[in-house]
């Protein structure tokens, strides 16, 4: 028997409410805070990715589902949002706009991970960016999106983690120091952190191993080494934050798994930790534009990941309403009685009245049960001698008492009771 490929699920219809409780959420607060929805292709040029992500990032050398179309393009499924939102941005104009361009999404995205819980090769993002603007007052808004989406949800017990990883004129300097630290402890780090090394020294900060976190805490920080433009960007985040009473903890190992971030990272955690914690997170990538060929174009954005909200929701006992329910049963008896039956139910819904009708000629006993299972409020009988007086019985499934109703009144009797 076939089944999803791994590290891929079904949404299944109980599932759904999440879904749609979050979607909503996501689109009421994004368009409450100005950002306005973009759509961009599942797969791109897979170049984008590795120009935009980077080279040496876990995403673009293990993760990418690259593939060569018939025509020999070479295309990726997209792993990540940002670089597709800038490339639309470059490719319709939108730096003539009046800036910042803030955009939003949601969807699929697919990176060739290990599959665990809260990790999966085809997730789901709600995505924001804002596009051509450096002021820090930005970076505030951005990160109080995240906030005010996760708290709608009515998700409790979060963490706001923010950092400033500085930018290409101080990175050096602190890249060096770290360097330097972490030469003498290659043999006490973990084997991955020895591939982080070469690559990313800044990763080897955030590695969840407990002896690398113990090393990284005496590390360098990024902190001691921005400069002062990086410095007085996060000192005014950090103001405009507080003023707008969102609570965040300074984490100066928080480094993020992208290349592209300069100045503010941030991440959005929930209390129970685990390496697959992270609700979302996000930052500013100030030279993301320019290399992908624009010109140099300041942004910031972040992606929170849905498959992960949907855990802590339910987690936290939190339930979205079920969509509704039928609220008519039509059963019958009988060969006229079933052509009656199938109008009404055409009418009914034609007047916005969810009903369902019994198939495959059940009994009347078979067709009451399968009411009561939907918990409808209403069960229309009809029998052939009803057709041939115009007439069907409506019972009332609250009160248990029951009435007869004209056929052609019927309609409109049950829309009086919504
Ligand atoms: P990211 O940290 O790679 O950032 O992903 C953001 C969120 O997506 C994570 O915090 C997590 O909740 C979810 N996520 C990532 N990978 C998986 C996976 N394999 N399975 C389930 N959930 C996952 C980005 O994608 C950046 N583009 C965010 C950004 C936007 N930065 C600036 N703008």
């Amino acid at each position: 028997m076939y089944q999803a490929p791994r590290g891929t699920s079904d949404i299944l219809p109980e599932d759904q409410p999440y879904w749609q409780f979050i979607r909503n959420k996501a689109s009421e607060v994004a368009t409450l805070f100005g950002y306005q929805r973009i759509d961009t292709p599942i797969f791109e040029d897979a170049s984008l990715f590795v120009r935009g992500v980077g080279e040496g990032t876990d995403i673009v050398d293990k993760e990418m589902y690259v593939f060569k179309d018939q025509g020999g393009e070479n295309l990726s499924l997209r792993p990540e949002a940002t670089a597709a939102m800038c490339r639309a941005y470059l490719e319709h104009g939108m730096q003539n706009l009046p800036q910042p361009v803030k955009l939003f999404t949601v969807g699929p995205f697919f990176r060739y991970d290990r599959p665990q819980a809260g990790r999966y090769r085809q997730f789901h993002q709600f995505n924001c960016e804002a596009l051509g603007e450096a002021d820090p007052l930005l970076d505030a808004e951005a990160i109080e999106v995240a906030w005010r989406f996760y708290e709608s949800l009515g998700l409790r017990d979060l963490s706001l983690q923010i950092n400033s990883i500085g930018c290409p004129a101080c990175r050096p300097a602190h890249r060096a120091q770290l360097m330097k630290y972490y030469e003498a402890l290659l043999e006490e780090v973990c084997r991955e952190c020895r591939g982080r090394f070469v690559r990313n020294p800044l990763r080897l900060l955030d590695c969840k191993e407990e002896n690398c976190q113990r090393l990284a805490t005496a590390a360098p920080r990024t902190a001691d080494h921005l400069c002062e433009e990086c410095r007085d960007h996060f000192v005014r985040l950090q103001a405009y934050l507080t003023a707008a009473g969102i609570p965040f903890n300074v984490n100066n190992r928080l480094v993020r798994g992208l290349d592209y971030y300069t100045k503010t990272v941030f991440e959005i955690q929930p209390a129970i930790e685990g390496a697959q914690a992270s609700l979302g997170g996000g930052g500013r990538y100030d030279g993301l534009i320019e290399g992908l060929g624009g010109k140099s174009t300041p942004g910031i954005g972040f992606a929170a990941g849905l498959e992960r909200v949907v855990i802590n929701l339910k987690r936290q006992g939190i339930k979205p309403d079920s969509p509704a329910k039928p609220r008519v049963f039509v059963a019958y008896l009988g060969a006229a009685a079933r052509e009656a039956a199938w109008k009404v139910v055409s009418e009914l819904r034609q007047s916005a009245i969810a009903s369902a009708i019994g198939f495959g000629g059940r009994s009347l006993k078979s067709q009451l049960r399968q009411a009561n299972t939907l918990g409808v409020a209403y069960v229309v009988i009809i029998g052939d001698s009803e057709v041939e007086r115009g007439e069907a019985n409506v019972r009332d499934m609250a009160s248990a008492t029951q009435m007869v109703v004209p056929l052609a009144g019927l309609c409109q009797a049950l829309a009086a009771t919504g």
